[in-house]
C-alpha cells in the first residue's frame, strides 16, 4: 500500500545552545535530519514531508537534494501541533503514515520496515517504538495497564513518582492510520506542564476510543534522541562504530577503528587499509587495495584502486589508480590526478589536471593548469597563476621536463617534449622539443675573492 512519512524537525533545540537548528547538527558528517530521510527512503518510503519551523530556510537548503516536501510550523507549540500543521499533507491520503523525529538519527531501515509491517499486520491504529533505557531521564514513559497493553505515554515533566520509575520509553517514532490520527489530533489539548500539544497524547485518545494501539521494542541505541551536545557526542560514537564495522565486514582494514572517522556516505573497496586519525568525509569513494596513511583528510574525493595517500589533504578532487600522494601534499578542489602519478611531499595542486605517469615529486605549486602525461617537475616549480586580479591557465603537453625552480608565468604554454632549464622564468610558449633557458647568464670573475681580501 501507499506509504508516506513525516519528520518532525521544527523545534529549536534549546538545550543544544546553538544558532544552528538542532536537526542540522551533523553526525558522522551528515545532518541528523538527512540521516533520517535517507533511512526512510532505504525502507521504501518515497513520500517524505519534513515539518520545519526554527531556521526553516536553513533546513530546506540542507535537505534540498533529498526531494522531500515541507510543512511550515510557524510557532513551536508541541509535537502534536507540528503534525496538525501537516494536515494538508495527510488529508488526501489513506493507510499508514510513519512519523519520526529529526533528532534521532540512529534508527535503522530494518526497524522502520519492521514497525510498518507490525503495525499493518496487527491492524493497529497506532504503533509506537519503545526501548528500555537505564537512564530514561527526559523521555516520555510508556505506561501499560494490568494486561500489559500500552495505555498512554506520559512526558517526563508530567510523570508522577511511580511513572518516573518506568524504564520503558517512547522513542518518538510511530506508525499511524492516517484517518484515525487526524481524528485524534482534533481532540488534543495543551493541558500539561509544558502547555504544549503533545503527539504522545494521541495514543491515550485512541486507546480510550477502543482502537488498537501497539508497541514494538527496538534496541535502545536506535531510539537515542539528541537534545544536548553530550547526547550528540554519544550518538556520533555509536554511528562511527556502526559505519566502521560495516566497512570492516566489507573487507576494509581499519588499523585503529576507534580513531578513524569515516562519513556516513563514504564507499570503500575491499583490501583497502586505513591508518589511525584519517578523516574521510562527504561523498568520497575509495577503490580497492588503497592505502591511506598518517592523518590524511579526504573530502568529496574519488580515489582509484591501488593508490597510496600519506599524510595529505585532498578536497573535491579525483585521484586515479596506482598513484601516490604525499607525504604532506595538499590537493585542492577541482583537481584531477591521473593514473600512476606521483605527487610528492609539500606539493600543492589546485584546479589542475595532471596526466598519467607525471611526476611532481617535491615542493611545487601547480594551480589552474592542464598537464599532460609523463611529465617531470623538478623541485620548487611554481605555476604563477595569479596576476593580482585574475587567474590564468597554464598548459603543459606530454613528456615535458620542467627543471628545478622554474616559474611558469600564466597564461603560458609548454608543448610536448619541451625541456625547461632549471631556474627559468617562462613567460612565452616553449615549442615542442625545444629547450628554454630563461635566466641570467652566469659570469665568473677570476681572482675576485683574493682582490677583495687585500682590500
Ligand atoms: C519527544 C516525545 C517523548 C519521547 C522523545 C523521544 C513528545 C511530546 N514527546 O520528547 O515522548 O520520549 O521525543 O526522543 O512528543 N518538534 C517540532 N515542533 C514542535 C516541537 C518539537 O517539530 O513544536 C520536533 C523537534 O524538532 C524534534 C522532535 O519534534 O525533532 C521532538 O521534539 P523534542 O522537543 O526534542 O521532544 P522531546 O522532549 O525529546
Ligand atoms: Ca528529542
Amino acid at each position: 500500500m501507499y506509504k508516506s512519512a513525516l519528520i518532525l524537525a521544527a523545534g529549536k533545540g534549546t538545550r543544544m545552545k546553538s544558532d544552528l537548528p538542532k536537526v542540522l547538527h551533523k553526525v558522522c558528517g551528515k545532518e541528523m535530519v538527512n540521516h533520517v530521510i535517507d533511512t526512510l527512503r532505504e525502507a521504501g518510503i518515497d513520500d517524505v514531508n519534513v515539518i520545519i519551523g526554527t531556521g526553516a530556510q536553513k533546513v530546506e537548503e540542507a535537505t534540498e537534494s533529498k526531494n522531500v516536501s515541507y510543512t511550515i510550523q510557524n510557532e513551536q507549540l508541541g509535537t502534536g501541533h507540528a503534525v496538525i500543521c501537516a494536515k494538508e499533507f495527510l488529508e488526501n491520503k489513506k493507510g499508514t503514515v510513519a512519523i519520526f523525529t529529526g533528532d534521532a538519527p540512529l534508527i535503522t531501515k530494518e526497524s522502520v520496515i519492521a514497525l510498518i509491517d507490525f503495525h499493518e499486520n496487527n491492524n493497529n491504529k497506532a504503533t509506537l517504538l519503545t526501548s528500555i533505557l537505564t537512564d530514561a531521564n527526559g523521555y516520555g514513559r510508556v505506561i501499560r495497564n494490568s494486561e500489559n497493553d500500552v495505555e498512554k505515554i506520559v512526558e517526563h515533566k508530567d510523570c508522577d513518582e511511580n511513572e518516573l520509575k518506568v524504564k520503558e520509553i517512547n522513542a518518538g517514532m510511530y506508525a499511524f492510520d492516517i484517518e484515525m490520527l487526524l481524528l485524534a489530533l482534533a481532540k488534543l489539548s495543551n493541558n500539561n506542564s509544558q502547555g504544549e500539544y503533545y503527539l504522545t497524547d494521541v495514543i491515550e485518545i485512541l486507546k480510550k476510543d477502543n482502537h488498537r494501539v501497539g508497541a514494538m521494542a527496538v534496541p535502545f541505541e536506535e531510539t537515542l534522541g539528541v537534545n544536548s551536545r553530550i547526547q550528540l557526542g554519544q550518538v556520533e560514537e555509536i554511528m562511527r562504530n556502526r559505519i566502521n564495522e560495516a566497512h570492516m565486514i566489507n573487507g576494509v582494514t581499519l588499523i585503529d577503528s576507534k580513531n578513524t572517522y569515516i562519513g556516513a556516505d563514504v564507499v570503500i573497496g575491499n583490501d583497502t587499509i586505513i591508518y589511525p586519525g584519517c578523516v574521510i568525509e562527504g561523498k568520497t569513494t575509495i577503490g580497492r587495495d588503497v592505502v591511506i596513511k598518517g592523518t590524511s583528510r579526504l573530502e568529496n574525493v574519488q580515489v582509484g584502486d591501488r593508490t597510496t595517500i600519506d599524510n595529505s589533504v585532498i578536497v573535491k578532487s579525483k585521484v586515479g589508480e596506482d598513484t601516490s600522494v604525499g607525504p604532506f601534499a595538499y590537493i585542492r578542489p577541482e583537481s584531477t590526478i591521473g593514473n600512476e602519478v606521483k605527487i610528492g611531499d609539500f606539493v600543492e595542486i589546485k584546479k589542475a589536471k595532471i596526466g598519467d605517469k607525471t611526476k611532481v615529486s617535491h615542493l611545487t605549486y601547480i594551480g589552474d593548469a592542464e598537464v599532460g602525461e609523463s611529465c617531470n617537475f623538478g623541485c620548487g616549480t611554481v605555476v604563477v597563476n595569479y596576476d593580482g586580479k585574475k587567474k590564468h591557465l597554464t598548459k603543459i603537453g606530454n613528456n615535458a621536463f620542467i627543471g628545478c625552480n622554474t616559474n611558469l608565468v600564466s597564461p603560458v604554454t609548454v608543448e610536448d617534449d619541451a625541456y625547461i632549464a632549471a631556474g627559468s622564468t617562462i613567460t612565452k610558449t616553449v615549442e615542442s622539443g625545444a629547450l628554454a633557458i630563461a635566466r641570467a647568464k652566469q659570469i665568473n670573475i677570476k681572482g675576485w675573492v683574493n682582490k677583495k681580501r687585500i682590500k
